[in-house]
């Protein structure tokens, strides 16, 4: 996959057209599914969702997470993925086909910022849509991943990486959650909950180079993620926000 600009993004959009983006066989991204499916429950209440409620779901590919009630606007650019959605509409999180203050609720989960060059135009982008009084789901990759120790990208503010990320090698984005919380802040969301996944399984992939193997050690994250020094080492993160 080339390194930035128009190219790269054609070669997402190409990548995902064509892919089932949650292979029930990769037991990694079973459990990351399974952690944003929870959170998104827990956190439902606090959307404030009503019937006439406007949904973002950027970078939708074609997972719904059947937020409801309201209307889900599924955005991605791949198109392809969209075909069957009741609402969805191609287009670039950097540059979002929706008016200013449209929408009561983003959701922006599965590693979407991680493809993004230009991370503060994409928060300034989900920023503009959404309502002042409105929410935010937003799940990202971290530098501090234990994935990551011991090499220049660790603990980074934005680093690319080469890592594995359904069916083969490509390069993404991390970010610090500090920078995230930053531009988030800056943007005028609060954040209100936090949570973590994949622990202890990116540092054991770090050695050993199996993601299936790696993936075992999922089933720790309920407690590791109360050890203060392990907390901030997760490999993916999700926060819920409110507009200020
Ligand atoms: C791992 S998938 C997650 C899809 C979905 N959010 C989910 O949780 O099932 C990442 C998605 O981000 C989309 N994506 C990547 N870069 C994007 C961009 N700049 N604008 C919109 N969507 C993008 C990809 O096409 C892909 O569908």
């Amino acid at each position: 996959m080339p390194l930035g600009g128009d190219s790269y993004l054609r070669a997402v959009r190409a990548k995902y057209n064509e892919i089932e983006i949650w292979p029930s066989s990769d037991r990694w991204l079973a459990h990351v599914q399974h952690w944003i499916r929870g959170c998104i429950a827990e956190w439902k209440p606090d959307l404030r969702l009503k019937p006439d409620s406007r949904i973002l779901n950027a970078g939708s590919g074609d997972e719904s997470y059947n937020l409801a009630p309201g209307l889900v606007v599924d955005c991605d650019i791949a198109d392809r993925k969209l075909v069957g959605l009741p609402c969805g509409v191609a287009g670039d999180l950097a540059n979002l086909p929706l008016k200013t203050g449209s929408v009561d609720v983003c959701l922006c989960v599965g590693s979407v910022v991680n493809y993004v060059s230009d991370l503060p135009r994409a928060i300034g982008e989900i920023a503009r849509v959404v309502k002042d009084d409105g929410r935010l789901i937003l799940e990202f990759e971290s530098s501090r991943s234990a994935e990551y120790m011991f090499t220049p990208h660790f603990g980074r503010d934005v680093s690319q990486v080469r890592t594995y990320y359904i069916y083969e090698d490509e390069n993404i984005w991390v970010y610090h959650e500090d920078h995230v919380r930053h531009l988030l802040e800056a943007a005028g969301f609060k954040i209100v909950a936090r949570s973590g996944a994949h622990f202890i399984g990116p540092l054991v992939y770090r050695f050993k180079r199996n993601l299936h193997y790696a993936a075992r050690f999922a089933r720790f994250d309920k407690w590791v993620s109360w050890i203060p020094h392990l907390k901030p080492h997760s490999a993916n993160i999700i926060f819920l926000c409110q507009r200020r």
